[in-house]
């Protein structure tokens, strides 16, 4: 089951094609800003040990991890570019008056 509605930053915080870190519950998540939309997943490559708000924005949806460049689509999770092949979890949000809330998913 899924948790509650968590306040987790404005919307102000993030840069367009940006990303922004987070903590929840000792794991590492990471919300993006594209194009004005909110998305969050969590922050840690599938691939490896790496730290996905490190990692760039390409392509309009696509995060590319830091450590090897495998590539992961922000709205879906889904591995796109090796050596990713395992999915990303992502986390609903919401944005209420600029601040965002999320809710982790499990
Ligand atoms: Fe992310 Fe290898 S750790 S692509």
């Amino acid at each position: 089951m899924d948790g509650e509605w968590i306040k987790v930053g404005s919307v102000a915080d993030i840069d367009e094609d940006d990303t922004y870190p987070v903590e929840i519950d000792g794991r590492r998540v990471c919300l993006y800003n594209l194009g004005g939309e909110i998305f969050a997943t969590d922050g840690t490559c599938t691939h490896g040990d790496a730290d996905l708000s490190l990692g760039m924005v390409v392509d309009s949806c696509l995060i590319e991890c830091p450590l090897h460049e495998g590539t992961f689509d922000i709205r879906s999770g889904r591995a796109v570019g090796a050596p990713c092949t395992e999915p990303l979890r992502c986390h609903p949000v919401k944005v209420e008056q600029g601040v965002i809330f999320l809710r982790p998913a499990h």
